[in-house]
């Protein structure tokens, strides 16, 4: 795909016998050619020619629908969709030449069509305009790339599942404040991102629906007194429904916005994941190894292995949310019906789409590759006293109040502290300090792999829960691989 930069031509000579001034498919109004500044600030070829798949198929699904109803001759319609197949070939090989006094992908493509066919290429825009237009092939665009990252979403999760065989007897210290907090099994970590990842692909499954609505047929604004079939364009493309309302087809980008929205939080997800293991991967944690492949090294440290890909993973988030921000305030003043401020939707959507895609597709093999330092991690876990709310429960569980229990257990660990023990090595005694009663049962409990296992809520992680959920999605990700 070739756009030609050329410094675009005031030509006065202006009018043709169509009525068109210089390049542009407006008509007679216009006794002066645009200004060769305004060209350059108003197109959009430079981007949306990304789009021309997607108005090519928009145009011949609104051609076949003009010979449906009458308005084309079967024949018409057969030069029309053969010159836009051939322009369509053409872009695909690069040997297109995107002009940007056309402005954008749908003049050009028209353009050419007329070049190659003749005049009756000039019936093709009737019953529509290009602001049901552009609406149409950025929603058809969309939902390509929802399925796309949808797809992408789900390698991610593959990754984190294909894990859990390998991981299966690693326990590992859960935070909170990032702070020792509470044993929890690495298997339930993997669980825990795979939930993540899935509500983001059920917000994308659903933001799918509000973006596969037809505009085309809406026209500019009120809609077309051509005798048009929108039902027939949409079926046709694969639409669920039409944009009811004219006016708000027009005007309408909030089902981009919602994209960004969801988008956003998939980078929010992807940004929490990297700074945990940017973090796990320092000396300080030592609890990961990084595959070399997706580290890079420092060009005077010679030791240095830096987690490049997933710090850039924290960092891309910040664009992400950035397009979102831009869309919302791009769109939060404008009056009925289209204003050309849209036209700036386009490259924040396509970044944010490129973004992710980028950052998923790394994701997989990064988490799939990654090694828990198993013993560096071991060697550390009675730090931390991540078994104290364990055995609090197990003093409720013989009846002492949780408030009680609590304030016991506390003293305890301030005690152990002191004497730089772990709970499990303070002797019977102590523990019948806080209750007489208390007897060797507490042992039961003491010690991270005995407290993992004296877990019994649902979701939580004792292993019983965490294989169950592990069984659940191997059949639900297994279910929906690609063909
Ligand atoms: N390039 C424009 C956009 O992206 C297409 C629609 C232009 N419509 C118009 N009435 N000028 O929004």
């Amino acid at each position: 795909m070739s756009l030609t930069n050329n410094p675009s031509k005031t030509n006065k000579s202006g009018n043709s016998a169509s009525g068109e001034t210089a390049n542009k498919t407006w008509g007679g109004v216009f006794d002066e050619a645009t200004d060769a500044r305004v060209q350059r600030f108003s197109e959009s070829v430079s981007y949306d020619a990304r789009l021309y798949a997607h108005d090519i198929r928009g145009s011949v699904a609104h051609a076949n629908m003009l010979a449906a109803v009458g308005i084309l001759t079967e024949d018409e319609k057969n030069q029309i969709t053969a010159g836009l197949a051939e322009i369509g070939w053409e872009i695909a090989a690069g040997k297109f030449e995107f002009k940007e006094e056309l402005e954008d992908v749908h003049m050009n493509i028209e353009r050419a069509l007329v070049e190659r066919i003749g005049d009756v290429g000039r019936k093709l825009h009737t019953g529509r305009s290009r602001n049901d237009q552009v609406s149409t092939d950025f929603r058809m665009w969309i939902r390509d790339e929802i399925d796309r990252l949808d797809y992408l979403l789900a390698q991610v999760q593959r990754a984190f599942l294909s894990r859990t065989e390998k991981d299966a007897e690693v326990i590992l210290p859960g935070y909170t404040h990032l702070q020792r907090a509470q044993p929890v099994l690495a298997n339930h970590y993997w669980l825990a991102y795979i939930e993540k990842f899935q509500r983001d692909r059920d917000r994308l499954t659903d933001c799918r629906k509000r973006v596969n609505q037809l505009p085309l047929g809406t026209a500019a604004l009120a809609g077309t007194t051509i005798p048009i079939d929108r039902q027939m364009v949409a079926d046709e493309l694969g639409f669920e429904g039409l944009v009811a309302n004219s006016l708000d087809s027009s005007s309408d980008r909030d089902f981009a916005t919602e994209l960004l929205a969801t988008l956003s939080l998939v980078a929010v997800h992807l940004s929490g994941w990297a700074e945990e293991w940017i973090l796990w991967s320092t000396i300080e944690f030592n609890f990961i190894k990084l595959p070399k492949a997706f580290c890079t090294g420092s060009s005077i440290m010679p030791q240095k292995i830096n987690p490049d890909v997933l710090e850039l993973t924290r960092g891309k988030s910040a664009r992400v949310i950035g397009s979102l921000q831009s869309l919302l305030v791009l769109t939060k003043g404008l009056p009925l019906a289209y204003n050309r401020d849209l036209q700036e939707d386009k490259e924040r959507v396509f970044d944010a789409v490129d973004t992710i895609a980028i950052c998923l597709e790394l994701a997989a093999p990064l988490v799939a590759g990654a090694e828990l330092k198993r013993e560096a991690i071991e060697e550390r876990l009675d730090r931390g006293y991540l078994d104290a709310t364990t055995l609090m429960e197990h003093l409720i569980h013989r009846g002492i109040p949780q408030r009680t229990a609590h304030g016991l257990i506390g003293n305890l660990v301030g005690l152990a502290m002191e004497k730089e023990v772990r709970l499990a090595d303070l002797p019977l005694e102590e523990f019948q300090k806080l209750d007489p009663d208390l007897d060797e049962s507490v042992y039961e409990v003491l010690g991270v792999e005995k407290a993992i296992k004296a877990f019994q809520s649902v979701g939580s992680t004792h292993p019983d829960q965490v294989a169950k959920q592990i069984e659940a999605w191997i059949a639900k990700l297994a279910d929906n691989q690609p063909e």
